[in-house]
């Protein structure tokens, strides 16, 4: 198996990067012209995708790299804005080699969709009516997607929950659970949930409202592990500053809130890469964290019998690699393509490791020497090439720069 660890791989060029990334995972033509070209998105097709369209908007695509999930390799695609977050990404899953990388599993590929009844007299007696008519009520949810059904997956289950309100009288809802396989699911269960919707009036005498799936997607959890070596860290002084962090986000939401934002810098990136929809990902996320009653960090951090240093992560991801823009984006199958994936579910399971290498890299920096100096580097090669830096003068410049603690373009341009 061919490794995804690589050093000095920021100091090839764009070519020589896609030329790794292809030799990984042995992409197609239409693959690579995919991501080179800013035009694979065409005018018509993005005018096909949203409405009112004016033209595109691009962001770097990038590759972390480092990653072991599962005994397997992976090169991860991230699109984002922001600096430093693939090269993090990769730091992370760097320290985690030396034990074996990440280990990750998930509960299957169960969506809920939630069906509102209102205008109930006997909530309890409806619910048990719910109940009784199960088997009737999937029987037609199933009809309405036989190409699921054939594949192995539809509605499998209910729920029925009875939720009061201050506003209105006590409704009656039920959670129609439909195991979508590949599908991120909303298209499916939405369709079902809606054609269900007089059978249920009429086995309940209420009036049924909304009809929508849940992105509190419960059931379709990934969980992920890792443990890193006190040596990688620079001792088991590290270990405890790191799980100092982690204890400052538990105990409190104000930081935990940052802790999870680092946490979908890349989970997000990976999601956006794959033309997967960020913000039902993100609603599911942050949800979940707060699902305690208070907000709390999607990750946790431990020291175990040895002094080294372990890391779990647990979050809904309804992902999807069929259906929306993973299939009609031609840069996102190509990101499907380097990832290597064969299920849905594995999608989820490499993207939650890369939540968790993104937390690890960002407790880790923050721990020790906090983010600004990283962060000044970068504004300083920003620096140096406004002054007119190239090629091996730009890191010349930049040490420099950092080194005296003057960084500006006058400077750079005396220094040039
Ligand atoms: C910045 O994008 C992310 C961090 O703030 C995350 C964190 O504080 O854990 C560094």
């Amino acid at each position: 198996m061919k490794s995804s660890k690589y050093s000095g791989f920021y100091k090839l060029s764009t070519e020589e990067r896609l030329k790794e990334v292809v030799e990984f995972t042995e992409l197609s033509e239409e693959h690579i012209a995919s991501i080179q070209d800013p035009n694979s998105l065409s005018l018509d097709g993005a005018d096909n995708m949203v409405e009112n369209v004016i033209g595109r908007f691009t962001l770097p695509l990038g590759v972390a790299l480092n990653f072991i999930v599962n005994d397997k390799e992976y090169l991860i695609p991230m699109v984002t804005e922001e600096p430093s977050v693939i090269a993090a990404a990769s730091n992370g899953a760097r320290l985690t080699r030396s034990s074996g990388g990440f280990y990750a599993m998930n509960t299957g590929s169960i969506m809920i969709a939630q069906i509102q009844i209102t205008d109930v007299k006997d909530p309890e007696n409806t619910r048990m009516a719910i109940y009784k008519h199960k088997e009737k009520i999937l029987n037609f949810c199933n009809e309405q997607d036989p190409v699921l059904v054939q594949l192995g997956g539809g509605a499998v289950d209910i729920d029925v929950r009875i939720i009061e309100s201050d506003i209105i009288d006590t409704m009656v809802v039920i959670h129609l659970k439909v195991n979508t396989l590949d599908a991120m699911g909303a298209n499916a269960v939405n369709t079902m949930a809606e054609a269900v919707a007089p059978l249920i009036e009429s086995i309940t005498g209420g009036v049924v409202y909304l009809r929508i799936l849940s992105n509190l997607a419960v059931e379709r959890l990934v969980r992920a592990t890792t443990k890193v070596k006190k040596e990688e860290l620079g001792g088991e002084e590290v270990v405890d500053k790191i799980i100092t962090a982690y204890a400052f986000a538990k105990a409190d939401p104000f930081r935990a809130t940052t802790h999870n934002k680092g946490i979908m810098n890349g989970i997000t990136a990976g999601v956006m890469a794959t033309g997967n929809d960020t913000r039902a990902i993100e609603s599911g996320a942050h949800a979940y964290a707060a699902i305690s009653g208070q907000y709390s960090p999607l990750t946790t951090w431990e020291k175990d019998a040895n002094g080294d240093l372990v890391g779990t992560i647990e979050l809904p991801l309804a992902l999807g690699l069929v259906g929306g823009a993973t299939k009609v984006h031609a840069a996102a199958r190509a990101s499907v393509a380097i990832l290597g994936v064969k299920s849905a579910t594995e999608l989820a399971e490499v993207i939650a490791c890369l939540g968790l290498a993104q937390n690890l890299a960002a407790v880790r920096v923050l721990a020790t020497e906090g983010v600004q100096r990283g962060h000044m580097s970068l504004h300083a090669k920003n620096v140096a090439i406004e002054a007119g830096a190239v090629g091996d003068q730009i890191e010349v410049v930049v040490q420099k720069m950092i080194a005296d603690k003057k960084i500006n373009v006058e400077y750079a341009k005396t220094l040039l």
